[in-house]
Order: structure tokens, then C-alpha cells, then sequence
């Protein structure tokens, strides 16, 4: 592959699923609260892969868009931006891509040290160099989000994870390319043991040979990776684009909020240009043959219907613990789909009311006991 790619079609999708994950981002983050008053001193956003800055067809690639959307976001006059406050971190290994990305910031803003945000370009190796830049740039104790988005060869350490969960309000996302899961002999098992934290850890999702099985296999893997490095809540979905091969992405954030507003870009995003968000645990139940149009219109997503009946396989939940569920294992729904699931579900005879009155979100739910013969 030349300094510069054809942008896949899964790949524009994923842009776009940044640009509305972090035109929320950035207000959150650098907007002085209303109540208290209070501004954060510092945010660092790294881009840890971050490629030449261009594609083929020249479309920007995310180093360009995230800083276009930064210094042209509605919210810009009331961030306060200025260079000790908010810090950008590409990394790039490649030379002449690094190069290139050099001179396509130049060439789109101007000289970097004119820009109302301190920008760095480096050449470095992102699993080895991106804790250290960290350090250089007084990131820690403010809030970071790494963006690790490699092609094939994942090769950040959980170290890094750990670290960045450790810090304060920090989330990362990282992404494994298309056949990532189906090309286990080109990856290097002590790779492998630095990524996931040990062999143990990764040796079963190894063992998978279904090949439809293995990237759910996978992601779980690298969920749960995340999980013991530190992050409260994870997310993760295969990004499915209208043509071409899918993408899948893995998110670590220590607080809901940051899980709502990454599921609030996905709904933004959704269907918009035929993608769609894949969640693992679920088989893509196709909606019942029975319904027309304008029916199904009516009727809840058959993949949510289905993981509710799957939270209920593990016991009895209230609406509320139900909603929870769905807010921390599903890749897309929120607290808020899980009463008109409930309901609906009610209303086929799927799930029974254990509490009396009419339902609510206190109201407790379980599936119907087995018949016996
Ligand atoms: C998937 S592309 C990045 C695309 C870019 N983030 C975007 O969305 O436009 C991966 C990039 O990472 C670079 N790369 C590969 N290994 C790397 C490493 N260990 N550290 C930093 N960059 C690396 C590649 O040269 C390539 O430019």
C-alpha cells in the first residue's frame, strides 16, 4: 500500500461515527459548567494511528477532520481553546505518511503553532510512544481519549489501557480492521499476550474455528480485556457499511454518560447511509414474516426483543434493571427501549408480571415458567 488508501466504505462510516461522538465530546469536556462554574484545565484527545491525513479520493482523513470540527464547532466561542488547554496527539510509524500528514495540516489550518490548540505530529510507534508523549504533555490527571485505530496488527499494550482508565474521565476507542479475526496465524502470540494481558486470556477466543463466530469471540475478548484494565462500562459492535467489508470497534469509558453519548452518535448515525451497528450477542433475528410495513413500524427491533429475553434467562429483573442491562451490554439500546420492550413482549405471552398493578418501570418481570408435561 502507497502513502495514501481508497477510503472503504466501512471506514467513511466510522468517521462519521466520530464526528458525532465527538462534536458531543468536545462541549462536554471544555465547556464551563453552568452550575458550578467549574472549566477543566486540560483535555488531550490522541490519535494514536493516525495515517497521512488524506485519502485518495481526498477525503480527510481523522487527523483533519477532528481538528476541523474542533476549531469550526457551534460550541467553539464558549470552549475557551487555547494551546495549554487543549492538546492533539497524532502518531504515525510510517515516514512518508507522517510526512504527508505534516503537510496536509500545514496546507488545511496554516502553521500548527498559529492554532488556538497545541498540536503534535509525531513519528513514533503507537503501542510504545503514545504513554510517553502523555507524560510530555502533562496529560494525566485531565481527561484523555485515545483513539487506536490500526488496521490489522492491534498492538497497544493493556498497559496502555490500564493506564489511560486509571486517569481521570478518560475513554478510549479502538478498532481492528476487517478479517482481523480470521487471520490468527499472521498474528504474534507475545503480541497477542502484551494486547489481551496474558495468554490465558486469549488462548479460548483462539480455539473458536466457526468463522461467524470468531469476531464475537473476539470482541468479547477484548471487552473484557478493557474491563480488567480498568474501564467501568465497554461497548462493542461490529460497524457494518451499506457495501464493502465491516469494521469493529471496542469502547472503554468510566461512566455511563460516556456510554450514552457514544450509543446517542450511533443513533445519529445509524441507517443514514445504510450502516449498521452489529451486537455480538445477538444472531440478526429477522422480524417476524408475519407483520407488513406499517406494522413492523410499530413493533420494537426483533434484536432487542431478543436481548431482553436474554437478560431474563439470567433471572427476574424490574424494568429499571432491565434498561441498566441493556445501557451496559448491548451495543445500542438505552435505558429507554426497555419498557416497550417489556410491554411488547407482555403482550405475545413472552414475559410475565411478577408485580401487581399496571407496568412500570419498579414492575418486576420474568419469563413465563417452562409447561411440564
Ligand atoms: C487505519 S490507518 C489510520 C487511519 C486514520 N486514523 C484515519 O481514520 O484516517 C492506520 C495507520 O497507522 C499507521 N501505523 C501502523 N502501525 C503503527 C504503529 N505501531 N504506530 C503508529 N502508527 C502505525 C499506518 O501507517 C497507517 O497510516
Amino acid at each position: 500500500m502507497g502513502v495514501l488508501w481508497k477510503l472503504e466504505p466501512a471506514t467513511a462510516a466510522k468517521h462519521r461515527l466520530y464526528q458525532r461522538y465527538l462534536d458531543a465530546w468536545w462541549p462536554i469536556l471544555l465547556q464551563t459548567s453552568q452550575k458550578t462554574g467549574y472549566a477543566r484545565p486540560r483535555v488531550t484527545l490522541l490519535d494514536a494511528f493516525a495515517g497521512p491525513g488524506r485519502y485518495e479520493g481526498r477525503e480527510p482523513g481523522s487527523p483533519v477532520f477532528i481538528l476541523d470540527r474542533l476549531l469550526n464547532h457551534d460550541a467553539v466561542d464558549r470552549m475557551n481553546l487555547s494551546p495549554r488547554r487543549v492538546h492533539l496527539v497524532f502518531i504515525e510509524k510510517d515516514r512518508a505518511r507522517h510526512a504527508h500528514l505534516v503537510a496536509e495540516l500545514e496546507a488545511r489550518f496554516g502553521p500548527v503553532k498559529d492554532l488556538p490548540v497545541r498540536v503534535e505530529v509525531r513519528r513514533g510507534e503507537a503501542g510504545r510512544d503514545s504513554l510517553a508523549v502523555l507524560d510530555e504533555l502533562g496529560a494525566w490527571g485531565n481527561p484523555i481519549l485515545g483513539i487506536f485505530d490500526s488496521w490489522g496488527s492491534v498492538n497497544v499494550p493493556l498497559g496502555v489501557m490500564s493506564r489511560i482508565a486509571h486517569n481521570r474521565s478518560s475513554e478510549v476507542i479502538t478498532t481492528f480492521g476487517p478479517n482481523w479475526f480470521s487471520r490468527r496465524e499472521e498474528l504474534n502470540a507475545d503480541t497477542l499476550d502484551t494486547v489481551f494481558g496474558g495468554r490465558g486470556f486469549w488462548t479460548p477466543a483462539d480455539a473458536e474455528l466457526r468463522s461467524d463466530e470468531r469476531w464475537r469471540v473476539w470482541l468479547h475478548t477484548y471487552r473484557d480485556a478493557l474491563r480488567r484494565a480498568g474501564f467501568g462500562f465497554q461497548l462493542q459492535f461490529q460497524l457494518v457499511p451499506r457495501t464493502g467489508q465491516p469494521l469493529y470497534l471496542v469502547f472503554g469509558t468510566g461512566s455511563p454518560a460516556g456510554l450514552k453519548a457514544m450509543k446517542e452518535a450511533m443513533w445519529k448515525v445509524d441507517d443514514r447511509d445504510g450502516e449498521s451497528f452489529r451486537d455480538p450477542r445477538t444472531r440478526g433475528a429477522e422480524p417476524d414474516g408475519q407483520l407488513d410495513f406499517f406494522q413492523l413500524a410499530e413493533h420494537s427491533d426483533p434484536d432487542l426483543l431478543e436481548l431482553v429475553t436474554q437478560r431474563l434467562v439470567l433471572g427476574t429483573a424490574t424494568v429499571e434493571e432491565i434498561g441498566d442491562w441493556l445501557l451496559r451490554e448491548t451495543t445500542r439500546w438505552m435505558p429507554k427501549h426497555a419498557l416497550k420492550a417489556v410491554r411488547e413482549l407482555r403482550g405475545d405471552g413472552a414475559v410475565t408480571l411478577q408485580s401487581p398493578g399496571k407496568l412500570t418501570n419498579k414492575s418486576r418481570i420474568s419469563l413465563p415458567a417452562p409447561v411440564r408435561s
